[in-house]
């Protein structure tokens, strides 16, 4: 039978929406396979409208993989009282204590968790609460990116190495066990290439700026070519912005694209669940 899905890519450097599914089925096998070749293609997908349960978020998520349960968070333990690979992000509060992740402030551009040797390979997020201004989402075509950088940058990057910082999370807050560190050359987390290699393809692999350093290099110059990489990286040309809707699921692809939030009214609600596939260990 032929697969009911509709690819509508946006007019942007990256993503697309999917019509025509409703999430809380189990999909067939093919249109698993059809999701998969889009999300490749455009990185970023949009479902709308969607009425999911927490389970059915889950179980469309492992359709593509394992999944990780979520980072340590500021406060130490886990958001979601009753499914470990469901991570909060919301801006809500009980009796003053966070019931959910980055709050309402700006989320800087970042990709997820690449402090770890193996960063995961993909995010989903549902949207379940809105707030009816502010609080968009941001992605950034990596690939794009490095293919518009100049033969010196590329040649400049091309064996460079950098660490990506794992004592905070993208709204700046320390994370539970992790200390400050004032020389970025002893940020906590893994070191990977600045470019990622991916068949033919090259995609700049930047992770997060605060606390970033490019090994092998004073921190003035590592300093230097981190901001001309971040700056050149995050142009609107190789952008989309999301608007919220509730019932929307963004499905984004992480090891080839940055994402940042905008900061949303603090008197406004936000509450999105989300889930993160691992990254393939032989990657
Ligand atoms: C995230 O960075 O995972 C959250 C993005 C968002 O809140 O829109």
């Amino acid at each position: 039978m032929a697969s009911p899905l509709t690819i509508n890519p946006f007019d942007a450097a990256l993503g697309a929406e999917v019509t025509g599914l409703d999430l809380s089925n189990r999909l067939a096998d093919e249109t698993v396979t059809a999701i998969q070749a889009a999300w490749d293609q455009h990185l970023v997908l949009l479902f709308r409208d969607q009425a999911i349960s927490d389970d059915d978020l889950v179980a469309f998520s492992r359709r593509f993989g394992d999944l990780d349960e979520p980072a340590v968070n500021p406060q130490g333990k886990p958001y979601h009282p009753d499914q470990p690979y469901i991570n909060v992000i919301s801006n809500l509060t009980a009796n003053g204590v966070p019931l959910g992740n980055l709050g309402d402030g700006e989320a800087v551009w970042h990709a997820d968790m690449t402090y770890r040797e193996n960063p995961p390979k993909g995010a989903i997020l549902h949207g379940l609460t809105v707030p009816p201004a502010g609080g968009a989402t941001y992605f950034a075509n990596m690939f794009a990116a490095y293919d518009a950088l100049d033969a010196d940058d590329k040649a400049l990057i091309a064996n460079k190495v950098a660490i990506h910082d794992g004592a905070h999370n993208s709204a700046g807050m320390l994370r539970k066990g992790y200390a400050e560190q004032t020389d970025v050359r002893n940020t906590p987390g893994a070191r990977h290439p600045l470019v990622w290699r991916d068949g033919d393809r090259k995609a700049l692999f930047l992770g997060r700026r605060p606390h970033s350093y490019i090994l092998d290099m004073t921190v003035a110059d590592s300093d230097a070519l981190l901001d001309r990489l971040w700056a050149r990286a995050t142009q609107d040309q190789f952008m989309v912005r999301h608007e919220w809707r509730a019932g929307d699921v963004l499905m984004w692809e992480n090891l080839r694209v940055l994402h940042k939030r905008d900061a949303f009214d603090p008197a406004s609600q936000r509450v999105m669940h989300r889930t993160q596939i691992s990254g393939d260990p032989a990657a």
